[in-house]
């Protein structure tokens, strides 16, 4: 059983919107799959702290994307979106932080473990409706 399905997600008309979310959703699977080998025993962990840094990475450019587009289409709600993705961001800067300060890799993994829940809400509550203006605006361009 995967963490998170890309069917639990909004299919959304940005085409690099979706990408990104599927592809973080990928990572999120990853992560789960190596956290549950190692905690079993296995030698993951080079390879699970390799996707740990990949999804740190990607989760940033996700959001500063998002925002970029937000702001060349001028999206009326992008103060709301943005903070959304800042609130985040300090509670994944915490998690990282104690997993690095403690060196308790569980730190990190519970905390992507239970992300799903904030990001399938996130893509279906928030990303939908600014994928569905970003598109528009982009057909108007076109
Ligand atoms: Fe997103
Ligand atoms: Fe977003």
């Amino acid at each position: 059983m995967a963490l998170v399905y890309i069917e639990q997600l909004e299919d959304l008309d940005v085409e690099e919107m979706q990408q990104t979310h599927e592809d973080e959703v990928k990572l999120l699977n990853e992560i789960d799959k190596l956290a549950t080998q190692h905690q079993m025993g296995q030698p993951t962990l080079e390879e699970l702290e390799v996707k740990l840094n990949q999804y740190l990475v990607h989760v940033k450019e996700h959001f500063s994307n998002e925002e970029k587009l937000m702001r060349k289409y001028d999206f009326p709600s992008y103060e709301m979106h943005k903070m959304a993705h800042d609130i985040f961001l300090a509670d994944l800067g915490y998690a990282v932080n104690q997993w690095k300060r403690t060196d308790n890799l569980e730190k990190i993994t519970n905390f992507i473990r239970k992300s799903p829940e904030w990001i399938v809400l996130h893509i279906n509550s928030v990303d939908a409706p600014t994928s569905a203006f970003i598109a528009k605006q982009m057909e108007l361009e076109a």
